[in-house]
């Protein structure tokens, strides 16, 4: 059985003073019959992983070399080095405003799994390409080119982000998560074998709410969720993994 898994994505919010909700969210789920990821800004990673207890602390993003003339970017090594133990990687955001592509973000994954990092691997579609009923072609393009040939079960989850649902309050409806989510699993058995293609957790992100996420958790093949807005605070965070632990 894949154990459960909720992740939280800060993006570019929060300062020391919201760490408090990093400590909120350890104390409430102290116990927990799912597993926990927390990805603050980089600027955090070292004091919320002082704090974090069971919770894990990710990066947002990593470079895919360990060292280097790279102003600005930080290395798995580095993230490692902070405390984080798993990495976003491909998000929509960065592969929209920093022009990230799936072989980038391959390299970035092969990198974090060479330092331990578990690889957040994020694909989705826009509102376009579904609307033109591309969205399988384009789900399946990304996940060949950005899952690394050294992806397992314990190293590598696979996040689907509909880009038209991030930070929309748009979700899609059950089905269409089920119809991705199914077909995500069936490619990575057909790459990876039965036996890891069925170890690897696949979340869905976008606009995952306190509201929402019983429904969204109860889909087939859907193991939890990338939460970013709702993760901010643990008001809101703690009720969707209460969610997720009520199906475990
Ligand atoms: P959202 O973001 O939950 O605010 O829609 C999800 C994400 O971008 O990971």
């Amino acid at each position: 059985m894949r154990r459960k898994l909720a992740a939280g994505n800060w993006k570019m919010n929060g300062t020391g003073r919201n760490l408090v909700e990093i400590e909120t969210l350890a104390r409430d789920h102290a116990e927990s019959v799912v597993d926990l990821i927390l990805c603050p800004p980089a600027t955090l990673i070292e004091r919320a992983a002082r704090v974090a207890g069971p919770v894990l602390i990710g990066g947002q993003d990593c470079h895919a070399e360990a060292s280097g003339a790279h102003t600005g970017d930080i290395s798995a090594l580095q993230l490692r080095d902070a405390g984080a133990r798993a990495v976003i990687l491909g998000h929509s955001e960065r592969r929209e405003a920093h022009e990230e592509d799936s072989a980038m973000v391959r390299e970035k994954a092969r990198a974090a799994h060479a330092e331990n990092l578990t690889a957040i691997i994020c694909v989705g579609e826009t509102l376009a390409q579904r609307e033109a009923q591309n969205t399988l072609d384009i789900i399946g393009a990304q996940l060949s080119l950005s899952v690394p040939d050294s992806a397992t079960g314990h190293n590598t989850v696979i996040a689907y982000e509909p880009i038209w649902a991030i930070g929309t309050g748009k979700v899609p409806s059950t089905d269409q998560i089920g119809e991705v989510h199914d077909f995500i699993r069936s490619r990575l058995e057909r790459r990876f074998g039965a036996g890891v293609g069925r170890s690897v957790r696949l979340l869905y992100g976008g606009s995952v709410k306190p509201d929402n996420a019983a429904q969204i958790f109860a889909v087939s093949n859907v193991d939890g969720a990338l939460v970013g807005g709702a993760s901010l605070r643990a008001a809101d965070f703690s009720p969707i993994v209460a969610a997720l632990e009520a199906t475990a």
